[in-house]
C-alpha cells in the first residue's frame, strides 16, 4: 500500500480533530493535532510571565503520544487537558502569530512527515508544513454549528461556557489566524472543501477515507 501523507486545515472547531482521529485510526495512520502544539506553547508562555519567545522556546520539550488518540507531555509533564482550559484558548492566537514559534513548530512538525503515513490537523498544514502532502483538505462548517459542538465538547470536559460566547470567540480566534501576518489561516489551492454543517461524524470520515483511498490506489 502506497503511504501517503493527509493534511487537514480549517478553521477552529470545524471538526477537524475528530475527523482526523478516525481516519488515522481507519487507515492506521499516525494522528498530529498541531493546534495542541500552540496550545502547549501558550501554556509555558502564561506560566512564564515573560514574552521571550526565543528564551521560552530554548527550555520547551513537546512530545506527542499516541493513545487512542494524542496525549500531549510539555517537559515531561502531561497538560493534555489542562491545554482545553479557557485561559489557554484566550492567548494561543497571540502566541500563534509569533515568527520563533511558527519557525520552532513548523520544524518539528516537518521532520514528523518525513516517513510519511501522518494524518496531520492545523492552520497551515497544506500550505505551509506539508505542502506536498498527497491528500489536502480544507474543512469548514458554520459558526453556529462549530459554537455547538464546542459547547457539547466544554461541557463533557467540565469547562464552563455559553454557546453566545462560544461564537463570538470562534469568530474572533478564526479572524485572527486569517488575518495574521505568518501562515494565515488560507485554503492551499489544491485543497478539497469539506462542510461538515449538518454531517455526523461517520459521514465525514467516510467522505475522507474515500478521498484517501483514491490516493493510496
Ligand atoms: O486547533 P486549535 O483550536 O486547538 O488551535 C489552537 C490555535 O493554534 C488556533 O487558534 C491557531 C493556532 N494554530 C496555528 O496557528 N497553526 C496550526 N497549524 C494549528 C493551530
Amino acid at each position: 500500500m502506497k503511504k501517503i501523507n493527509i493534511a487537514i486545515d480549517g478553521p477552529a472547531a470545524a471538526g477537524k480533530s475528530t475527523i482526523a482521529k478516525k481516519v488515522a485510526a481507519a487507515l492506521d495512520m499516525v494522528y498530529v493535532d498541531t493546534g495542541a502544539m500552540y496550545r502547549a506553547i501558550t501554556l509555558a508562555y502564561l506560566e512564564a510571565d515573560h514574552d521571550d519567545f526565543e528564551a521560552l522556546l530554548s527550555h520547551i520539550d513537546i512530545r506527542l503520544i499516541s493513545d487512542n488518540g494524542q496525549r500531549v507531555l510539555l517537559n515531561e509533564e502531561d497538560v493534555t487537558e489542562r491545554i482545553r482550559e479557557n485561559d489557554v484558548t484566550a492567548h494561543v492566537s497571540f502566541v500563534a502569530s509569533q515568527a520563533a514559534v511558527r519557525g520552532f513548530l513548523v520544524d518539528l512538525q516537518q521532520q514528523m512527515t518525513l516517513d510519511k503515513g501522518v494524518v496531520m490537523d492545523g492552520r497551515d498544514i497544506g500550505t505551509t508544513v506539508i505542502p506536498d502532502a498527497e491528500l489536502k483538505i480544507y474543512m469548514v462548517a458554520s459558526v453556529e454549528e462549530r459554537a455547538l459542538r464546542r459547547q457539547l465538547d466544554n461541557d463533557m470536559r467540565g469547562i464552563s461556557s455559553t454557546v453566545e460566547q462560544l461564537k463570538a470567540d470562534i469568530a474572533h480566534r478564526d479572524h485572527l489566524d486569517m488575518t495574521r501576518e505568518i501562515s494565515p489561516l488560507s485554503k492551499a489551492d489544491d485543497a478539497l472543501v469539506v462542510d461538515t454543517t449538518g454531517q455526523s461524524i461517520e459521514q465525514v470520515t467516510e467522505k475522507i477515507l474515500k478521498m484517501a483511498a483514491e490516493k493510496i490506489g
